[in-house]
């Protein structure tokens, strides 16, 4: 699905991804079943966010005949946006297991929401990167870590950034700054509140994943 404000984002409304992105949204939700849930809809989304991925054509023998068969060409790397994105990055790597990966440390700084970087660790020769935080909010961190990989040297051509909930503030700030830059997301929420957190979201990823929350939730 796609949104005519936003002409690089696409929404993936397939009812499998809305069923579980429900469940991981439910304040009761604990972190085993928000990690799981994570990870089975990085699997669901990988696929559309793999779409466009270049295949090249090498020689095989089936039981039957040789043929040329269709295989992915060059790498792909996956980089997840620490902590959160790990969660997701999980589920494509099942999808994705000769995959190279690569990591941006980022956190938000609660007062000014602005992103602090704090570990950078990426291969000499990514391809296709894969950038995944489930969260894009005020856009800060994830135009941030997209600065990061141009600087590196990835062509914005290259890569493509999943997302499991975006704010329409988050969106505009991150097609502005980054226009060629695929977005896929599970949903386009309504608006940030006063503390820049997604309405009506899902809290804190990285806090629901890591079980730091607080109050923690109780240990079972
Ligand atoms: C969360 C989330 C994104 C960021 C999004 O990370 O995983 O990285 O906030 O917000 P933004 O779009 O306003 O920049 P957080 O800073 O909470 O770090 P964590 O994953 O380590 O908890
Ligand atoms: N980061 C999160 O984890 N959740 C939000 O709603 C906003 C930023």
């Amino acid at each position: 699905m796609t949104d005519s404000r936003f002409p690089s984002l696409t929404v993936i409304d397939h009812p499998l991804v809305q069923h579980k992105l429900s469940l991981v949204r439910d304040r009761d939700t604990r972190p085993i079943q928000f990690r799981q849930l994570l990870r089975e809809i990085g699997l669901l989304m990988g696929y559309e966010l793999t779409r466009d991925l270049p295949l090249e054509r090498r020689p095989i023998e089936t039981p039957i005949t040789a043929m040329e068969a269709p295989f992915i060409a060059g790498p792909v790397t996956m980089v997840s946006i620490l902590r959160a994105g790990l969660g997701m990055a999980e589920g494509l790597r099942e999808l994705l297991p000769g995959a190279k990966e690569g990591h941006i440390g980022l956190y938000r700084d609660p007062e000014t929401h602005q992103p602090k970087e704090y570990f950078v660790k990426l291969p000499a020769e990514p391809g296709r990167v894969l950038l995944v935080d489930p969260m894009l909010a005020t856009g800060g961190s994830a135009v941030h870590a997209v600065e990061v990989l141009l600087a590196r040297g990835v062509p914005a051509a290259e890569i493509r950034f999943l997302c499991l909930i975006a704010a329409p503030e988050g969106v505009e700030r991150f097609a502005g700054a980054h226009p060629d830059v695929p977005i896929i997301t599970a949903s386009l929420d309504s608006h940030l509140d006063d503390k820049a957190y997604i309405v009506p979201g899902l809290g804190d990823a990285g806090d629901r994943l890591y079980g730091t929350s607080h109050p923690e939730p109780e240990v079972r």
